[in-house]
């Protein structure tokens, strides 16, 4: 098996500030599957071809956000490792019991200079994709039941230090650079995308001066049809939409950007191209930066670059 180490985002929880309307929006409109309920009132979904129990998690709070996002290790035995290995590179962790999120093992929990908080895990319960193991099916109702992601794919996070938190990615965890926006000084990062796979990213940042902001989290579509599908069905039921249809410069991904009923921004995308560690980052000027978020338009929009929970 050639991944080792980090394998992939595997939980994301969000604060929402009504939870009954935002499990509503999460399952109807998103078309998330509903997971379960814990004793802290938190509200657990997965995507429907996610085969771990969870992977999108909600709570009421008086503000929107991030609280957490988690990525799954390879094995405890790599959590132990990578634990180690991030005290050794100067950066505090805590442990969380198995248990403490639904059917989710024990979890490395620590803060990255961009002031997120960041997990590690290695077990969560496979309940399957609703298809056998044994000769399966194509895929099932669940497919078409809103916009039907089939995964959680990755999150863009807003914070001060995004070199520090870079470095921890890169010389701790094993990720690598895919692409990054340089600002007009030819030196210093405005925004980093990060893969631990072949996936184009699997975590991005801006730099922003307030700590611990979400610009987005996102879903991955099966096609570009989906993508467009997913937009008739934000207008269907007035889900306020950022921007899009359109096509990312950067990553190449088509995309839509949308706020959930808390204001929280989501983005539900396709394709973008697969990546290897060994090839050179794309670099992005600030000239072209416009090109590089939008490629159709070529410009920025205001809300994009403000509006963060
Ligand atoms: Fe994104």
């Amino acid at each position: 098996m050639a991944m080792k180490g980090v394998l992939r985002p595997g939980h994301f929880q969000m604060r929402v500030l009504d939870l009954e309307e935002s499990v509503k929006f999460y399952r109807e409109v998103m078309g998330l599957v509903e997971q379960g309920r814990d004793s802290q009132g938190r509200v657990y979904f997965k995507a429907w071809d996610e085969r771990d129990h969870n992977s999108f998690i909600i709570r009421q709070a008086d503000r929107a956000g991030v609280d957490f996002f988690g990525f799954k290790v390879e094995s405890r035995e790599t959590l132990e490792k990578l634990d180690a290995d991030l005290k050794a590179f100067g950066v505090k962790t805590e442990r969380i019991p198995a248990g403490e999120m639904l059917e989710t093992g024990e979890r490395v929990r620590f803060e990255i200079p961009t002031g997120h908080l960041i997990e590690l895990y290695a077990d969560k319960t496979d309940v399957g994709n609703g298809m056998a193991y044994l000769n399966p099916e194509a895929w099932t109702p669940q497919a078409e039941k809103g916009i039907a992601p089939i995964r959680l794919d990755h999150a863009l996070l807003y914070g001060p230090d995004i070199d520090g938190a870079r470095e921890i990615f890169e010389k701790v965890l094993g990720f690598y650079l895919v692409e990054h926006v340089v600002l007009e000084d030819g030196k210093t990062d405005l925004a980093i995308w990060l893969s631990c796979s072949i996936k184009a990213h699997d975590i991005a940042f801006v730099r922003h001066p307030e700590p611990g902001k979400l610009h987005h989290v996102s879903f991955l579509l099966e096609s570009w049809e989906k993508v467009l599908r997913a937009a008739d069905l934000m207008s269907m039921n007035r889900v306020s939409i950022d921007i899009g249809p359109t096509r990312h410069g950067i990553t190449r991904g088509t995309t839509i950007y949308a706020f959930d009923p808390s204001g929280n921004r989501f983005e539900t995308f396709c394709g973008g191209y697969q990546s290897y560690p060994d090839w050179k980052p794309i670099k992005w000027t600030m000239d072209e930066v416009g090109a590089g978020v939008f490629y159709h338009d070529r410009k920025l929009n205001e809300t994009f670059l403000s509006v963060v929970t």
